[in-house]
């Protein structure tokens, strides 16, 4: 089993990577630390022990992160409804509260002396914080995946991602560093989520399984493909689950060594990647890029794990 660390803003789809991390058979979930992102860090803390409990499984630690980014600029999106996350509330039963001590500490207490794998599907600001404040829990990281960025147009600026723009800062500080200690770093793009869409076919997969919570899913997932359709997209991308899967199922994806940086100083390319795939720069790569994963049975599992939440 892969040992996971998961930190994210949940989210629709971030629930979703929360299902596949739980139920997956190749994956052990550790825990979660919440960061500031789809919505407030309050909601985004709420909305994972929510969806935690609601599949019995209050038992994983979760760690409250930050309120803003490194700069203390909290951005924004209405792409997951006001909460951040679907009806939430309906989702209430019990849930424990969340740790009182440092993610540091949390990390250390939850995984031993095991090596684990960081996968993050919001801003980067607690993984950025974690590697600058904590540095000798690098050796303990297997690698870190992240979901964020795009080579081509932007979702929350023109030329931005936007889990990137909302702490470009700490993204660049987490390339920096994976780079330092020679850390492998992978990410999953937008060019890459874009084609994990929930298509007529996976939502029929899901309705079939016909429980509460399944009903609830298909129901949050259908108000995710209206905030898409918005963008002109038919079907809305679950772009989380695609880094959280790349840590159990690495064969299923083709990638590439290249060197991406995060644009942190112009006014409007604030939070854009540069991602130079024809290595036209002539620079030392700088993470692991993912030009295309398996989506066939990306979904197997995805939906797999979605059956095995909801007998609980
Ligand atoms: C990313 O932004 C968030 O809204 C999603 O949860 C995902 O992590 C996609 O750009
Ligand atoms: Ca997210």
């Amino acid at each position: 089993k892969v040992n996971i660390w998961l930190d994210c803003d949940v989210g629709n789809d971030d629930a979703m990577a929360i299902i596949l991390g739980l139920f997956d058979p190749k994956s052990n979930l550790l825990g979660i630390s919440s960061c500031f992102g789809n919505t407030s860090l309050e909601n985004c803390t709420n909305n994972t022990l929510r969806i935690l409990s609601s599949v019995g499984r209050s038992d994983i630690p979760v760690f409250k992160g930050a309120e803003s980014s490194l700069k203390s600029v909290r951005v924004t999106t209405t792409a997951h409804g006001k909460q951040g996350l679907f009806e939430a509330d309906r989702l209430i039963k019990t849930f424990e509260p969340v740790q009182n001590i440092s993610l540091y500490d949390l990390m250390k207490k939850t995984a031993g002396d095991r090596k684990f794998v960081i996968v993050i599907t919001g801003p980067q600001t607690n993984i950025a914080i974690l590697l600058r404040d904590h540095p000798d829990i690098i050796p303990q990281i297997q690698e870190i995946i992240f979901m964020g960025g795009t080579s081509g147009f932007g979702n929350a600026t023109p030329n931005a991602e936007y889990n990137i723009y909302s702490d470009p800062e700490a993204a660049q500080y987490v390339i920096d560093t994976c780079k330092k200690h020679k850390l492998k770093l992978v990410m999953i793009a937008l060019d890459l989520t874009y084609t994990c869409l929930v298509v007529e076919e996976q939502q029929k997969r899901i309705k079939e399984i016909n429980t509460k919570f399944t009903d609830w899913c298909l129901e949050m997932l259908k108000e995710f493909q209206e905030a898409y359709k918005a963008e002109e997209f038919d079907y809305p991308p679950l772009h989380d689950p695609v880094a959280l899967f790349y840590a159990l199922h690495p064969e299923l994806y083709v990638t590439k060594s290249i060197f991406v940086t995060v644009e942190c100083e112009s006014k409007l390319c604030y939070g854009r990647t540069v991602v130079d795939k024809h290595g036209i720069l002539e620079l030392e790569p700088t993470l692991e890029f993912c030009r295309s994963v398996n989506v066939e049975e990306f979904w197997n599992h995805m939906i797999e794990a979605v059956k095995q939440a909801a007998k609980n």
